[in-house]
């Protein structure tokens, strides 16, 4: 059989090279010291399991609404409402104003998002360096993923995104708390964030995968207490903006493949329709276990997280830029130009010293920087550090 004949352009023109080659040297490496990991590293709190394995044994195991079960919708509209103060989508008034659903992973929110709303000759805006999904759902949708450079403190602000916009603008994907750079932007920022958008006529895309990891110094006063920064705190906007959010992240059952959107209903109907053909619905147990994440309380991981984020600032901050992670658990790094390495070069010398990290490439067009998870236990992060601080010194 001829399976270059068969297999599409679409397929072959995804380049995997990147991140396999740092998992495979991975396998190769005795015992290394991992900060390429892009998950956490704490076990999925009991409650959110026992929740999930009483569905399954009490035979929950079937498809569920395609926009989900409806009690975990309803919670995720509640919460969105506690949380944003958007209209309350789990009471028939707030449903005719707000469209929640239930996705596959945030992943699986994305990828729609995208089929929903980009064709051919078709933009979205995303910034620079990006999580590694976001070009290609753009290219798969047909469409194209337009970067903004946000270069060197990587807040993709108003000023860096309007010289960006054309007719073929369809929307403008913000993602804080950041991956790879775990930035947060401002409340301010993201009001002039959605205010441009609201002015050219296109669609504000929140990725908040990382909401519940937003360290207390990147939080804001707002009347419902200290929060993370967001487009969709900002009065009016379930009407110009999509928010996607996850569960994996959050409770450490990233495998699960949970996540939900929130917008307007028109929106949120079709993206739903593509998932009914697609995906169907997120796994029904799983969907039954996410119920008890509402009352889990991570107060605890977040604490170590940001006391892992001062180390990274503490060991590398003397001999390079690094942009202060306000939440998730990335620091992107920049490689000293004093060594005159690229990403990749620095990634080959921090494997020679058994320390994993991921090159910058990976994540952007230029390959200056490298990403580092403090999602590691402490003393492995801080010998991973100390490593990476001698190779900067060298
Ligand atoms: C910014 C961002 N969005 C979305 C995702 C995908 O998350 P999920 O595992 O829920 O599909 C990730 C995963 O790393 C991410 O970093």
């Amino acid at each position: 059989m001829d399976l270059d004949r068969l297999i599409s352009p679409r397929a072959k023109s995804l380049d995997a090279s990147g991140i396999r080659r740092v998992f495979e040297l991975g396998a190769t490496m005795n015992d290394p010291i991992n900060l390429s990991i892009g998950q956490p590293d704490f076990p999925v709190p009991a409650s959110v399991k026992d929740a999930a394995i009483d569905a399954i044994r009490e035979d929950r195991n079937g498809y569920s609404m395609t926009g989900g079960i409806p009690e975990l919708r309803d919670r995720c509209a509640s919460w969105i409402a506690s949380d944003l103060g958007w209209p309350d989508a789990s009471t028939d008034a707030g449903r005719s104003e707000l469209g929640v659903a239930v996705t596959s992973g945030t992943s699986g929110a994305l990828f729609l998002m995208n089929m929903a709303l980009l064709g051919p000759g078709d933009e979205i805006i995303i910034p620079d360096p990006y999580f590694v999904a976001y070009p290609h759902m753009a290219t798969f949708a047909g469409g194209r993923a337009v970067r903004c450079d946000t270069y060197p403190d990587f807040r993709m602000t108003a000023e860096r995104v309007e010289p960006l916009i054309t007719p073929a603008t369809k929307a403008v994907l913000l993602n804080s708390p950041a991956n790879p750079s775990g930035v947060v932007m401002t409340q301010a920022e993201c009001r002039e964030l959605l205010e441009l958008c609201r002015a050219k006529g296109v669609l504000l895309i929140s990725d908040e995968i990382y909401d519940e990891f937003c360290f207390d110094d990147a939080r804001e006063d707002f009347e419902n207490g200290r929060k993370c920064p967001s487009p969709c705190r900002e009065p009016g906007s379930h009407e110009d903006t999509l928010l996607i959010r996850g569960f994996g992240k959050t409770y450490g059952c990233t495998g699960w493949r949970m996540g939900y959107i929130a917008g307007p209903p028109r929106l949120v109907q079709e993206i739903a329709k593509l998932q009914q053909y697609s995906f169907v619905c997120a796994p029904t147990p799983l969907q039954w276990g996410c119920m008890a994440t509402f009352e889990a309380d991570m107060s605890g991981p977040l604490g170590d997280y940001a006391t892992r984020r001062d180390l990274v600032i503490e060991k590398l901050g003397p001999y390079t830029e690094v942009a202060r992670p306000g939440g998730a658990f990335y620091s992107f790094i920049k490689v000293p130009e004093r060594l005159g390495m690229t990403g990749k070069q620095f990634f080959e010398a921090a494997v020679k010293k058994n320390v994993l990290i991921i090159p910058g490439g990976v994540f952007s067009e230029q390959d200056t920087h490298f990403r580092l998870s403090f999602a590691t236990a402490k003393l492995r992060l801080i010998e991973g550090l100390d490593r990476l601080a001698e190779l900067m010194a060298s």
